[in-house]
């Protein structure tokens, strides 16, 4: 049967859907994103060499994590020692520099951010500027092992929606997945989230031979739950311990299958990400698929990075960077701001990903856990 894509059919999504959930599921973001939410850039907005505006700032609390998935890190991480990392308030500094420049969302992540003590104390610190307006959104991405005890708190400090990642729902295989993860307490978090009032996306990585069997059923437990689901392919991020060519499943592929049994309605993108996302008719679900490797998606990035250790990375696939930890304790605000100005002139146009290459080295030596996933 030939795929069923509606692509002449470009659908708006729905707004915030399922309606219950306070917040959107997905932002407004492509209108807002290039003029901020008043609808005018500010004067010192944060432009690359590209012509891309940068409104979207993802900060990494920790790179340690409680789980070693084995297409994130090795079983014996070295992780960065703790006298390397910022404090709390110089990652609000940091966020205040980045909002004053034009960001409009933020994202706690990590390493899993919830194993630092006080992230939602950084959570409230950053969150007063969704009060003044200064931000649209304030989001994390976890994997949900400690979430059940930290959502409400999460929720109070102005947090609307959560990533979280689940690879399997079956306990064996998210075992062998995480080399030591639970997922009942996974399973509990999701659980406690949506109670609080968190809308809840599932990031899920696809794996050959590992959890490929799971996606159709995850979509399904997903629909009816009212979770999103985004799909992802392996990034060659950091050596492992295996060679990712062996468990690196195209999404396209994975994409037409679902395509050949559902339909599959285009979303308009309105989160300015790298997911396409779409609605799954008979389900009424929603789908995202992050495909850096079948489909390069970097002409229209919109985001920088920050490690746990302040350095800043133009780009999840290249090593440029600017110390912004070094430049904070050694000049302040302003100094801050004027290595902002410096580092967009160097942002890269694009990313280097190959996966196809038996025993290639990762594009980049850093791990997704220190960059921030
Ligand atoms: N490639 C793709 N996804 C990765 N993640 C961690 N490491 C990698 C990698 N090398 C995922 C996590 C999480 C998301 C933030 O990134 O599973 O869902
Ligand atoms: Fe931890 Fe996420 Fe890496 Fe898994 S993918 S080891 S949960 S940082």
């Amino acid at each position: 049967m030939m795929p069923r894509y509606v692509n002449d059919m470009i659908a708006p999504g729905p707004p915030g859907l399922p309606l219950a959930r306070p917040g959107p599921s997905f932002t407004p973001m492509t209108s807002m994103a290039q003029t901020g939410a008043a609808g005018i850039a500010p004067a010192k907005a944060l432009i690359d060499g590209f012509g891309r505006r940068i409104t979207y700032l993802r900060i990494s609390v920790t790179d340690r994590c409680d789980l070693r998935c084995r297409y994130c890190m090795p079983e014996a991480m070295a992780f960065s020692p703790r006298s390397e990392i910022l404090s709390l308030e110089e990652i609000a500094a940091i966020a205040d520099a980045f909002v004053a420049r034009g960001v409009r969302r933020i994202r706690l992540t990590g390493g899993e951010p919830l194993v630092r003590r006080g992230v939602p104390d950084l959570a409230r610190m950053i969150g007063r500027h969704l009060a003044t307006g200064g931000l649209d959104e304030l989001t994390l991405t976890t994997n949900g092992t400690n979430l059940a005890r930290n959502a409400q708190a999460l929720f109070d400090a102005g947090i609307r929606r959560v990533n979280v990642s689940l690879d399997s729902r079956d306990p064996a295989t998210f075992r062998h997945i995480t080399r030591r993860g639970e997922v009942e307490k996974v399973l509990d978090g999701i659980a406690a989230a949506t109670a609080a009032g968190l809308g809840v996306k599932i990031n899920m990585v696809a794996l050959k031979g590992l959890n490929e069997d799971e996606i159709e059923p995850m979509l399904r437990w997903c629909a009816a739950e009212g979770h999103d689901l985004t799909l992802i392919e392996t990034m060659p991020l950091g050596w492992i311990e295996e060679d990712r060519t062996d468990r690196y499943l195209p999404l396209t592929g994975v994409r037409e299958a679902m395509a050949a049994r559902f339909t599959l309605t285009p979303l308009i993108d309105r989160t300015g990400g790298p997911a396409r996302y779409y609605r799954v008719e008979e389900l009424g679900a929603r789908i995202g698929f992050i495909t850096p490797l079948t489909e390069n998606f970097c002409a229209g990035c919109n985001r920088v990075r920050i490690t746990a250790g302040g350095m800043l990375y133009l780009c999840l696939g290249q090593d440029a960077r600017a110390d912004l930890r070094g430049a904070l304790r050694a000049g302040g605000p302003a100094a801050l701001d004027a290595l902002l100005d410096e580092a967009m002139t160097r942002k890269p146009e694009h990313h280097d990903f190959h996966i196809d290459r038996r025993g290639a080295a990762p594009a980049v030596a850093r791990h997704m856990s220190v960059t921030g996933g």
